[in-house]
C-alpha cells in the first residue's frame, strides 16, 4: 500500500502510521522525524530546518522534497510506504506525483484524519516521545511506562502549536481538494480511542482490522 496520511498537527498521523506499519508491511516515512533526527545529529540540514521548526513554520519545499526523494529510493519502500507529514504544500504534492510516476509507484490512497482544532492543542502540549524508541505517548490518553525516557518537543508549546495550525490552514488544507480531484482522498474521523481510529482507517482502505 502506498499511502499518505494527512491532517492537522497532533491529529494522530504518527500514532496511526505506527499502528499501520505491521498491517501494511510498509515503512513509515515521517519528514518531521527525519528533520528532528538531522537536528539531533547537528547536520547542516538540521540546522537549516531548526529556525523554521521552532517558529512553527514549514521548512522550504526544496529541502523536504530532496529528503523524501532520497528516502523513497531505498529498497524497503519496494512494497509500499506510509508518508506521514509529507506532502504539505501543493508544490510538494506535485513533486511527489512526478517522482512516483517516474518510479512506477503511484499513490493508492490519501487518508485525512479529521480532528477539531480545540482538541489539537491539548493533544500536542501533553504529547511526550520516548527518545530511545520514538514511541509516541500522551500524558492523559496514552500514558508512558515508568521506564520511558521522555522528551517534550520544542514545537509543542501552545503558541507554536497555534502557529503550526495556522500554517496547516494556509498551506496544507489545499491538499484536500487536490487529492479529492485525483480520486485518492478518504476522510476519517480522528476522534476516539487510537485503536478505534486505526479500525476506521483500515476500513477506509478496504482492509480488515
Ligand atoms: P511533524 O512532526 O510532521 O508535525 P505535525 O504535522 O505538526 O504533526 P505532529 O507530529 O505534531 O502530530 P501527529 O499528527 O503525528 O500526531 P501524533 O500521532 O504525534 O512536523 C514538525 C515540523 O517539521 C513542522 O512544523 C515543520 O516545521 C517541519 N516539517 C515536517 N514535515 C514538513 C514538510 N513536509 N514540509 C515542510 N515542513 C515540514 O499525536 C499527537 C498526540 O495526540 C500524541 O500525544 C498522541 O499520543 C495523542 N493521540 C494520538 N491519537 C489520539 C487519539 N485518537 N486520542 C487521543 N490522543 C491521541
Amino acid at each position: 500500500m502506498r499511502l499518505v496520511l494527512l491532517g492537522p498537527p497532533g491529529s494522530g498521523k504518527g500514532t496511526q502510521a505506527d499502528a499501520l506499519i505491521k498491517r501494511l508491511t510498509a515503512p513509515k516515512i515521517s519528514t518531521g522525524d527525519m528533520l528532528r533526527a538531522a537536528l539531533k545529529a547537528g547536520t547542516k540540514l538540521g540546522l537549516e530546518a531548526k529556525s523554521y521548526m521552532d517558529a512553527g513554520k514549514l521548512v522550504p519545499d526544496s529541502v523536504v522534497i530532496g529528503l523524501v526523494e532520497e528516502r523513497l529510493g531505498q529498497p524497503d519502500t519496494k512494497n509500499g510506504f506510509i508518508l506521514d507529514g509529507f506532502p504539505r504544500t501543493t508544490t510538494q504534492a506535485d513533486a511527489l506525483g512526478v517522482l512516483l510516476e517516474r518510479l512506477g509507484k503511484p499513490l493508492q490512497k490519501v487518508v485525512q484524519l479529521d480532528v477539531p482544532s480545540e482538541l489539537i492543542v491539548e493533544r500536542t502540549i501533553h504529547r511526550r516521545t520516548d527518545k530511545r524508541t520514538g514511541q509516541i505517548y500522551h500524558l492523559k490518553y496514552s500514558a508512558p511506562p515508568p521506564n520511558a525516557e521522555l522528551e517534550h518537543r520544542a514545537d509543542d508549546r501552545e503558541e507554536t502549536v497555534k502557529q503550526r495550525l495556522a500554517q496547516y490552514e494556509a498551506m496544507t488544507a489545499a491538499l484536500l481538494p487536490y487529492y479529492q480531484k485525483l480520486g485518492l482522498l478518504v476522510r476519517v474521523d480522528g476522534v476516539g480511542e487510537p485503536a478505534e481510529v486505526t479500525a476506521r482507517v483500515l476500513g477506509a482502505l478496504g482492509l480488515s482490522a
